[in-house]
């Protein structure tokens, strides 16, 4: 594993945490540069903001390429965790376009590991090669051994059975395989966010604005996102307010949730205390209104910003929507949004897409246009 070629992500270093959370167990020993940090932050100007409201946007989607997005930052700590651990392969789990699966097949690939991918697909789906849409090419090209289970098998065998079943079957097989939870999160993965208060931390100490942000807007999918985020900044200096738009269960099982990985951490502090949520799942997990989708077109033709459809994009289409519902409630306020990534999973929404994005046409050359420089030339 060499650094002096660059590769300095391929060497496992260890770690210190911030001196606020140094008191949390277990900390990590050791962890991988798999991202590229910091991600910038830049002024995010959409439409219709309340009075005064100062809107940021923190990309995490620029995290990486195909390595890239939220998930990158927990596996820094899973994969580190596994290589002590003399893993030879990763198991985990998710939806058909998880990003979270995406990303660990390609980061597995980057250790030498095999990786063993269990999506979730419909049950008519089940049987049939599931195609190369998205996330899947990725994970297909890096060489993940994908096994599909029906929605309706999941449910009622649940992930951790799932995973627990395909690990005694490799062991036996003579392998040494780790398994990563559903997203990534777990007491471990929650590393990821402490980590990146710290980054947010420095990047306002090094600012010139001077901007002291006083809420991070953020979706919630497995919820380890925000009871990283939530807990560094409840413990730091930034003392933002954390608001979490969940795109697939409800608050109250979140709240449960990330109260499982702060307890895990022995953070000793209440998931309701230090962090809001609020549904904004819609039509359900990874299914979007016209509505949704629109707004993800107009975002990106507005500002640039291509949100993904699945999470940031409803997070921020519910974010506008409660801020013209309550706009005292935002005010005044200086909010950083982040962008947790998973631009692949917009090309699985391109046949929805279509009927918003119709700017093309035929280029106009007519008889007057010289035609004899190109002749013959294609290039
Ligand atoms: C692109 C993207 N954003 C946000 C999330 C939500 O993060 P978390 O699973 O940590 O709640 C996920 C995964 O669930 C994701 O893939």
């Amino acid at each position: 594993m060499a650094s002096s070629l660059g590769f300095e992500f391929l060497t496992k270093k260890p770690y210190s945490p911030p001196s606020w959370a140094s008191h949390l167990h277990p900390l990590p020993s050791h962890f991988f540069s798999l991202a590229h940090l910091p991600t910038p932050i830049h002024r995010w100007n959409l439409p219709n903001l309340p009075t005064n409201t100062e809107l940021w946007i923190k990309r995490d989607d620029l995290s990486g390429m195909q390595l890239s997005g939220n998930k990158v930052r927990k596996l820094e700590f899973l994969m580190a965790d596994a290589i002590a651990q003399g893993a030879d392969s990763i198991i985990t789990i998710g939806g058909i376009q998880s990003n979270h699966c995406r990303a660990t097949a390609v980061a597995a690939k980057y250790l030498n590991l095999d990786c063993f991918l269990i999506l979730r697909t419909s049950d008519l789906l089940v049987d049939q090669d599931p195609g190369l849409t998205g996330n899947l090419l990725v994970e297909r090209m890096v060489g993940a051994h994908v096994h599909l289970i029906s929605k309706q098998e999941y449910a009622k065998i649940g992930s951790v059975t799932l995973t627990n079943v395909l690990k005694e079957k490799l062991i036996k097989e003579g392998r040494r395989p780790y398994v990563i939870p559903v997203g990534g999160s777990n007491s471990l993965g929650t590393w990821g966010y402490i980590e990146a208060v710290r980054e947010i931390e420095q990047q306002i100490q090094k600012g010139t604005g001077n901007v002291k942000f006083d809420d991070i807007v953020v979706a919630c999918g497995s919820g380890g996102t925000i009871a990283g985020l939530s807990l560094g900044s409840s413990l730091s200096a930034l003392k933002a307010r954390v608001h979490a738009f969940s795109v697939c269960d409800d608050p109250d099982y979140f709240h449960n949730f990330a109260q499982g990985l702060l307890d895990g951490l022995k953070a000793g502090v209440s998931s309701r205390d230090i962090v809001h949520i609020q549904n904004a799942k819609g039509l359900g997990y990874a299914m979007n209104t016209s509505e949704e989708l629109n707004f993800v077109k107009e975002v990106a033709a507005t500002t640039g910003v291509v949100l993904d459809p699945v999470y940031s994009g409803k997070a921020a289409y519910a974010m506008l929507k409660d801020m013209s519902e309550n706009p005292k409630k935002w005010e005044r306020r200086k909010i950083l949004f982040i962008h947790t990534g998973g631009l692949l999973g917009l090309y699985d929404k391109v046949d929805q897409l279509a009927s918003f994005v119709g700017n093309w046409q035929r280029m106009d050359v007519n008889e007057s246009v010289p035609r004899q420089d190109g002749i013959g030339k294609m290039f």
